[in-house]
């Protein structure tokens, strides 16, 4: 990996949550790699008037509290806190942004770091317009400088749409990088290349041969302390909307022409495009909302969602969506896309299975039912690949079994997966906007979405309760249960297995 050119990364927010858990672990990781680059600094940017020293003093100590930096490689981590400036600073004051301009030329005289600077929104979106208006008044939304946005980037197509055009405004679309942590991790990024540097996948890889795909990204962790901004988004906001989809167009999209950011983020925004709209009827039938209920899970008591802090006693927020999706193309028409997220769920995994046809009759019954052909990608944790297909079991008769061929990330000897956090901002840094959202791909998401949640608001019922620690609402089991029995059920092939264990 190159390093970047020399620049200063402005964090805004950074006395956040976001910067302590994410960013700055993340730099940290660059620096113990020698990947940030030769002439660099971190500004910090806060409400919170402390001391520089501060600042980096208590970073450290969380950083080595909560083992984000391990206790051996406290020297590193002072090392790495020197290239952290901290300046205190207002973002809705249109007035201060002069002051901040002086103090990026400071810190760009005391490092020599060049003309580059990257700016990190990690502040509550609310707070994006008025840093993008006063960077552009100020100047400082120079040709040598960019953006990263955190999501949500808005809350609906229209709200996508202002952001869009207000973050235009100052910066054209090459230099905005719409961070999505999803498209950083490395099992995703290898959806493309297990797709389109194997040619025993791309053959098949398509409505002839699939018989359906299953996203699922489930949690064990609750809203912890984002009930208010959890009661304005809910999980098809909050993870559907974004991660998923995203997954899905990595799966689904054609193969790019060429590796370049606009070549893959061309390819996503076609598969966004063809989503098949919901009307009323198809959000009653192809969706399932649930929200998590309080009581024991994994033997500690935890609260329902509507017990979370900032969370109102009567919410009706989805913390669990299961839904039924297709795409209206070629490649793809009448191959059932299912979705599956929630929090408070009984495993932390997120995988991709994808389905395939049975084979005809005369040998798909051999080993049962359940047969089918299932390649799956494991994106967390035990990042793998595992195949699944029949094989005889030893003996006279045609008895068939089904095994799996896995693969795990971790058999790869002295490989270890880049955190996305560090991934991303590395290629932020080094102005490749590949694995970022582009403007239309957002957009073509909130399109497909926003008439299901607005059917939803519509709706006198609630998200079903599900107990903590389970697999999601009793009608989101069923729906994958009906889909799995709909996918088997091979009455022909199982009277032929009979009859070969007949003559056996
Ligand atoms: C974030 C969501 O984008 O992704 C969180 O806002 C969610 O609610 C998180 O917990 C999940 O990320 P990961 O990487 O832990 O699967």
């Amino acid at each position: 990996m190159q390093r970047p050119e020399d620049q200063i990364l402005t964090i805004f927010g950074a006395s956040g949550d976001l910067s302590k858990r994410k960013l700055l672990p993340a730099l940290f990781q660059l620096f113990l790699r020698g990947l940030l680059p030769d002439k660099f600094r971190v500004l910090c940017v806060g409400r919170t008037k402390i001391p520089a020293g501060e600042f980096a003093r208590t970073r450290m100590r969380e950083m080595l509290d909560s083992g984000a930096a391990a206790r051996e490689c406290a020297e590193k981590l002072e090392e790495f806190f020197r290239l952290v400036e901290y300046f205190s600073f207002d973002s809705s004051d249109a007035q201060s942004y002069g002051a901040l301009a002086g103090e990026i030329e400071r810190v760009r005289s005391l490092s020599g770091a060049g003309g580059r600077v990257l700016f990190y929104l990690g502040t509550p979106p609310a707070a994006y317009p008025a840093i993008v208006d006063g960077l552009k008044a100020s100047g400082l939304a120079g040709e040598k400088s960019s953006i990263i946005v955190e999501k949500p980037f808005g809350s609906d197509l229209e709200s996508a749409r202002l952001l869009n055009a207000k973050l235009n405004s100052a910066f054209p679309e090459e230099r905005i990088f719409r961070i999505d942590h999803y498209l950083g991790k490395e099992t995703v990024q290898n959806i493309l290349v297990l797709r389109f540097s194997n040619e025993i996948f791309e053959p098949i890889w398509d409505r002839n041969h699939i018989e359906s795909v299953e996203i699922s990204v489930s949690e064990t962790v609750g809203v912890e302390k984002r009930g208010a901004y959890y009661e304005s988004a809910g999980a098809m906001r909050d993870m559907i909307q974004n991660h998923l989809l995203e997954l899905m167009t990595f799966v689904a999209m054609e193969c790019p022409a060429n590796l370049g950011a606009d070549s893959i983020r061309d390819e996503m925004a076609k598969v966004l495009s063809c989503l098949r709209p919901m009307d009323d009827a198809a959000v009653e039938k192809n969706t399932v909302r649930g929200q998590y209920a309080g009581g024991m899970c994994g033997g500690v008591q935890t609260a329902a969602y509507v017990d979370e802090p900032n969370v109102a006693k009567d919410s009706a927020v989805e913390t669990y969506v299961a839904m039924k999706a297709f795409i209206d193309n070629r490649r793809w028409s009448g191959v059932p896309f299912y979705f599956y997220t929630g929090k408070r769920l009984a495993q932390k995994r997120s995988e991709i299975s994808v389905n395939f046809k049975p084979a005809p009759p005369l040998f798909s019954g051999l080993c049962g039912e359940n047969m089918r052909n299932k390649l799956s990608i494991i994106i967390q944790p035990d990042e793998g690949i595992s195949l699944q297909f029949a094989l005889k079991i030893p003996g006279k008769s045609f008895s068939a079994t089904q095994v799996s061929m896995d693969f795990n990330y971790s058999s790869l000897a002295d490989v270890t997966l880049p955190d996305a956090y560090s991934r991303l901002i590395l290629d932020a840094m080094s102005g490749d906007s590949t694995l970022f959202a582009r403007s239309d791909a957002v957009e073509a998401g909130w399109k497909f979405v926003d008439p299901i949640i607005a059917h939803w608001k519509r709706s006198p019922s609630k998200p079903a309760l599900y107990p903590c620690g389970s697999d999601g609402p009793t009608e989101a089991v069923n729906m994958k249960l009906e889909h799995s029995a709909s996918s088997c059920a091979l009455p022909l092939a199982n009277a032929l297995t009979s009859n070969l264990d007949g003559r056996a």
